[in-house]
Formats: C-alpha cells, sequence, structure tokens
C-alpha cells in the first residue's frame, strides 16, 4: 500500500490535520475549533492542553476517515500559528500558564520601555524584527515575571519554553525531544537571523536564562519519532515551518521576487528575498524562510494581525451573519461601501504601521448604513490592508509586483478577490490546493524522508485554478477609495491618543 504524508497545521483558531498523497492531492481533512480566551481587554490566550489534545484528535479523525494506520503514514510535517508562547514544566509536561497567543497586547507598554531606551536598531539588526509585543520574547519574560516561582524555576533549568511547533512535538514524543525550527525561532525576538544562533546580548536584554530554550534545527530535518503509543507505529517528525514560511513553500515561492499573501486569522505577505537577509527600509519584516539541505532562504514579511478574523467577529462578536460563509453575499448585496470604512486594528495595527495601541474603528456610516455596508467594509479592509503591504515591499525590492499567488480559507470568497485585484491593479492568482500551508508541511516532511527526490520534483505540483485581474472599469475609483481608507486609518490611530 502506498504510504502518505501527514501535515498537522496548528493555526490560531482551529487544529487542523491534512493527508496528502505522492501527487500532492489532498485525501483527508479533519479540523476542530478551539477555544479564544480573552482574560481582558487586549489579552488573547489559549489552553496548550486542548491544542494538544484537538490537535492530536484531528490527526487520529483525518486517518480514521480514510481508513489508514500510523504505519500507512511515511512522515508528518508541522506547521503552527507563530509566535504564541507556551511555557511548561520539564518534569510534568504541564504548562506554567496559558499560551500567550500572537495577537496578546499585554507587553506593548513594555516593548515601548525598549524602544525608548534605544535598541530597535539592534534588535532589526540582529532579528530582521520590529519591537513588538507579537514576538514570543516579551510573552517569555512575561511568563517568567508574573507567574509565582517561574523565574526561579526557570533559572534551575526546570522550565521549557516552546512555540506550538515545540509545544506538539514535545507532547508526541513524550518529552523526549525538545526543538524548533529556524523560522518559528526567528520569531521570538531572540534568534540572530545572521549566525542563525540564540543570541546571548537579547537573552541578556530580555532576562530570559538559555536554559529554557529548545534546540534550533532546519525545516526539513528529522527531529525525533513519535513515542510509542500515539499512533498504532512510530512516525518520523521530518518538518516543520511555522505557517506562514510552510505557505511560501506550498506555494512554491522558491525563487527570489515572488510573493504569496495568506488570508488566514491574519493576512501575512510573504517574498523569497534568497540567500541574503535584506533589512527592510518600509517597515517590513525579515524572516527566515526555510532552511532545506543547509541552505538557507530569507523573506520580506508584512504581517497583517486581523484579515479572516474579522469575519469570525461579524458571526461571533457583532452576530449580523450566522456562518463565515454568508459574509458574501451579504457583501454583495450593496454595490460600494457607500463611504464605510472598518479599520479592524484590535490587536493594534502591524505592517506597515506597527502602531501598538490603535484600535478597531468604524467610520463613514449615514442613516442609511446597514449591515451590508458593514461586511462589505470588514472584507475590504482585508483587501486595503494587503495593498498597504504589498505596496511597501515593492518600495524595499524596487520592483512592481506584477502577480499576487494566494491562499487560506478566504480566498474562497471571490467578491474579495476580485476587490484585492481592482485595489491593486495586480493580478490575483489563487492555486489549484489553496491548503498551502500544510501542503508546505508536506513537503518539508516528504524531502526529509525522501517520499520525494527533490524541488524540481514538487515544483511541477504547483497549479493555478483562477486569476483575477483588475476590472478597468474599477481603475478610476481607486484613488478615491484608497484615500477614504488612508483617512480610516488616521482615525484608528489618532483616536486613541486623545
Ligand atoms: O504570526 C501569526 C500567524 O502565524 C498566524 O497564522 O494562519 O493562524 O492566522 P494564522
Amino acid at each position: 500500500m502506498s504510504k502518505y504524508i501527514l501535515a498537522l497545521d496548528q493555526g490560531t483558531t482551529s487544529s487542523r490535520a491534512i493527508i496528502f498523497d505522492r501527487s500532492g492531492a489532498v485525501i483527508s481533512v479533519a479540523q476542530k475549533e478551539f477555544t479564544q480566551h480573552f482574560p481582558s481587554p487586549g489579552q488573547v490566550e489559549h489552553d496548550p492542553a486542548e491544542i494538544w489534545s484537538s490537535q492530536i484528535g484531528v490527526a487520529t479523525e483525518a486517518m480514521a476517515k480514510v481508513g489508514l494506520e500510523g504505519g500507512d503514514i511515511h512522515a508528518i510535517g508541522i506547521t503552527n500559528q507563530r509566535e504564541t508562547t507556551v511555557v511548561w514544566d520539564r518534569e510534568t509536561g504541564k504548562p506554567v500558564y496559558n499560551a500567550i497567543v500572537w495577537q496578546d497586547r499585554r507587553t506593548a507598554g513594555w516593548c515601548d520601555s525598549l524602544k525608548a531606551a534605544g535598541h530597535e536598531d539592534m534588535i532589526r539588526q540582529k532579528t530582521g524584527l520590529v519591537i513588538d509585543a507579537y514576538f514570543s520574547g516579551s510573552k517569555i519574560k512575561w511568563i517568567l515575571d508574573h507567574v509565582p516561582g517561574a523565574r526561579e524555576r526557570a533559572e534551575q533549568g526546570r522550565l521549557a519554553f516552546g512555540t506550538i511547533d515545540s509545544w506538539l512535538i514535545w507532547n508526541l514524543t513524550h518529552g523526549n525531544v525538545h526543538t524548533t525550527d529556524v523560522t518559528n525561532a526567528s520569531r521570538t525576538m531572540l534568534f540572530n537571523i545572521h549566525t542563525q544562533q540564540w543570541d546571548t546580548t537579547l537573552l541578556q536584554l530580555l532576562d530570559i536564562p538559555a536554559s529554557i530554550l529548545p534546540a534550533v534545527q532546519e525545516s526539513s530535518q528529522v527531529c525525533g519519532l513519535t513515542a510509542p503509543g500515539i499512533f498504532a507505529a512510530q512516525i518520523p517528525i521530518a518538518g516543520i515551518a511555522g505557517d506562514q514560511h510552510a505557505a511560501l513553500f506550498g506555494q512554491m515561492c522558491i525563487a527570489p521576487g515572488m510573493v504569496k499573501n495568506t488570508y488566514g486569522t491574519g493576512c501575512f505577505m510573504l517574498m523569497n528575498i534568497g540567500e541574503q537577509p535584506i533589512i527592510s527600509k518600509n517597515n517590513l519584516l525579515t524572516t527566515v524562510a526555510w532552511k532545506v539541505n543547509g541552505q538557507i532562504q530569507y523573506a520580506l514579511e508584512g504581517s497583517i494581525f486581523i484579515a479572516g478574523a474579522i469575519v469570525q467577529w461579524l458571526r461571533d462578536g457583532l452576530g449580523i451573519i450566522r456562518s463565515s460563509a454568508e459574509v458574501e453575499a451579504l457583501a454583495a448585496s450593496v454595490t460600494q461601501n457607500d463611504g464605510v470604512y472598518l479599520v479592524p486594528a484590535f490587536a493594534g495595527l502591524g505592517a506597515p504601521h506597527w502602531d501598538q495601541h490603535a484600535r478597531g474603528t468604524l467610520v463613514g456610516m449615514t442613516r442609511g448604513t446597514g449591515s451590508a455596508h458593514i461586511a462589505r467594509a470588514a472584507l475590504e479592509s482585508i483587501a486595503y490592508q494587503t495593498m498597504e503591504v504589498l505596496k511597501a515591499m515593492e518600495a524595499d525590492a524596487g520592483i512592481s509586483i506584477t502577480e499576487l499567488r494566494v491562499d487560506g480559507g478566504a480566498t474562497k470568497n471571490n467578491l474579495l478577490m476580485q476587490f484585492q485585484a481592482d485595489i491593486l491593479g495586480t493580478d490575483v492568482i489563487r492555486p489549484g490546493i489553496t491548503e498551502t500551508t500544510a501542503l508546505g508541511a508536506a513537503y518539508l516532511a516528504g524531502l526529509a524522508t525522501g517520499y520525494w527526490n527533490n524541488l524540481e520534483e514538487i515544483s511541477k505540483q504547483w497549479q493555478m485554478e483562477k486569476c483575477f485581474t483588475p476590472d478597468p472599469a474599477q481603475a478610476a475609483h481607486r484613488d478615491t477609495w484608497i484615500s477614504g481608507w488612508n483617512k480610516a486609518i488616521a482615525a484608528a490611530r489618532h483616536w486613541a491618543q486623545l
């Protein structure tokens, strides 16, 4: 019987497991949403135990759906929501605190003080990152400073830190392996992307003991076997990458200049920049794209914190739709936004503004405004934020981007994709497989274990499903629309300071 690759895609709002065959086709999918905890405004937490139980649950379910057992799986690839921080006890395997999610803003004030102390340039040069509560470093510090006894235990070597990949691998191996890969490490604000090592100056600055850190490995490399009893057979864990890096790989953006945008909870645009880490002049991040066969590649990234999550908010927060799929029809029931703009700065603003204190703002309403305008403004906000990042990327790269490969749940939404092409004036290309995050993790695992021979073999599997081209009839409106958006952004940024 032929074997398959199992990709575990642990995202911000759901855990997913996807099984691929050798042709890169999806054989089975299972998905489970899990609880979001909002202890106070600006704070977002997950229960690490629920992350693990939902992830192992969907893995088992995806295999059972198509009658597969552990022995049918050649290797596992892991991809994950990045930056989200877990600290656990090495002895008991129990987390000392909930996972602090990437969207959490509790350390914004401390990050401001780091900026005020003049560390911005040094941190950007070493890590490729801007100082922001987004990254894991300040979250680890918060846990060590606030959980009684945590700092002492960490200093005694009794605690372990990990992003979600590390946490899953620890559990999959029953505590035998404490590792991460270069992509996840590059999101901690503790990792030097040039030397590819944890940086002692940064560890001192953030007061984090090195003993809690995982080993750092390549993205395509066997790190261990699943422990006996997890599946019916022990399976090699052979690929690890943060979800956006995995999506770049799954989209086969393997040559410098190629760009993808993933529409998930947030929206993350990455451009492959090759083997040299160029530091952005336009407020983008420089990040490790992946390390495969000893070869490192870097990417420029524009991170948008709220994209698909705005649709979830329309459903769960406002209650104007019952399911996410309903948003397209509701938005399409009006032909334009009639001047209504929604800036979803619920977690501050990421690229290119990096304003930790901006907050969600709805402007331009009149007596005629209804739920359809709000739904439309919500969808359009995803496209406008993407436009801002694309412009910054073009400025950094000194080229004009002529095609944008897209993936992620919201790319099913044709209205959004067409508006995206119209507002960018650029072709938007949706591939045949939009599960590119999981596919990228599967490719990384399959390459490490000989399931696929090389990049040439897998790059032939990428196929376009649909190209959205800019509608010439809309081009005349573009400047007016964009100027409305710019005013809305200014409002979201300024009102918090009034
Ligand atoms: O940096 C956060 C990102 O990795 C989250 O991805 O897919 O859960 O929105 P997603």
